[in-house]
């Protein structure tokens, strides 16, 4: 894998590989001493446009705990706010003589167009409305978990397809907005599962019919079907118009209440990429329930970024088997 831009570029084997070997990385994260050597001499940079709390901490502590350098660039302090471009300002950090940029940007496309600029690894921290691969690949390993918990025979069947198979996930609010949904759609497709959209018809992105993904506007007719919900965020800040009557009609449509959280099927997976709007999209009920896994998502996002940027940076040649087994020899 030379970058990482579209949870559409995956196939099933490929994200089999960053899963299982995330499962090996999340090792780390209970060790005293967390740092492996694998990407010893390496650098990455992180080059957010945009504000961040979970992408940007967990991919500098994932490059922290493989040994890699880690630099972060922001639009604010840097000299893009003197108006240096994105091209110019990418070029820049390039001609360091960095390994992998991390972008983060809020044109759909940036990471892409930064990818045939410059010769470094690019990996996509989440593009305007476009896409955010890695969150998708932490949504997946943490729902594999989930999944698994509640059935351990599934990771001994048939690969890593059975543990997708079979399962529906709804994916429920801003759609058009949403970078996360569009990743997500994808990749889950990729491995299997049945995913429902749904979104009042002002947030149902134009176009959704031709995505492989079922869709409606009622949220409680697919309520006590599903096996996970992954909830998302209302992004207030990238709409223009009025797209629902009122926070509190949006929540009687399409928040997670605590009335909705009694008609989930038992044991059903919550889930939400954060930052949370509590009490407009999620209620603190559901958002704090026994079977949120929304903190599992946090912990999840260093163990998929530790494994996607040593399998970019690390193992491209040479076996990917285990960084984790090869430190504990040495
Ligand atoms: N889920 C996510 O991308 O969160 P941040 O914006 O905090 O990185």
């Amino acid at each position: 894998m030379r970058h990482l831009l579209s949870a559409a570029d995956l196939s099933l084997s490929e994200i089999t590989e960053i899963l299982d070997l995330a499962e090996e990385m999340s090792t780390v994260q209970d060790r005293p001493v967390k740092k492996l050597p694998a990407l010893r001499g390496r650098t990455v940079v992180n080059l957010f446009f945009e504000d961040s709390t979970r992408t940007r901490s967990s991919f500098e502590i994932a490059g922290k705990w493989l040994s890699a350098d880690v630099i972060n660039v922001s639009a604010k302090g840097s000299s893009m706010s003197k108006g240096e471009s994105l091209r110019d300002t990418v070029l820049t950090v390039a001609a360091m003589g960095v390994d992998a940029l991390v972008i983060r940007h809020h044109a759909s496309g940036a990471p892409w167009q930064a990818s045939h600029w410059i010769d470094a690894h690019v990996l996509n921290a989440g593009d305007g409305t476009h896409e955010h691969p890695t969150q998708a690949l932490l949504d997946a390993f943490t729902l594999r978990r989930h999944f698994r918990s509640a059935d351990p025979s599934s990771a001994e069947r048939n690969g890593q397809a059975s543990d997708f198979t079979g399962k529906t996930i709804a994916i429920v609010g801003d759609l058009t907005h949403s970078r996360v949904a569009r990743s997500n759609v994808l990749l889950l497709q990729t491995l299997g599962a049945e995913v429902v959209l749904v979104a009042p018809p002002t947030l149902m992105p134009s176009g959704v019919d031709s995505w492989p993904a079922a869709n409606t506007t009622d949220f409680d007719e697919v309520l006590g079907a599903c096996d996970a919900v992954m909830m998302l965020r209302v992004q207030r800040e990238r709409m223009s118009g009025g797209y629902f009557p009122s926070a509190r009609e949006y929540t009687i449509g399409y928040g997670l209440t605590r009335a909705r959280l009694g008609a989930l099927r038992p044991g059903a997976a919550i889930c939400h990429p954060g930052p949370m709007n509590r009490g407009l999209e999620i209620s603190a009920d559901a958002a704090d329930a026994a079977n949120s896994l929304i903190l599992d998502q946090v912990a999840a996002g260093v163990s998929i970024r530790m494994s996607v940027l040593y399998q970019i940076l690390g193992g491209a040649e040479e076996s990917v088997a285990s960084p984790v087994r090869e430190a504990a020899v040495r």
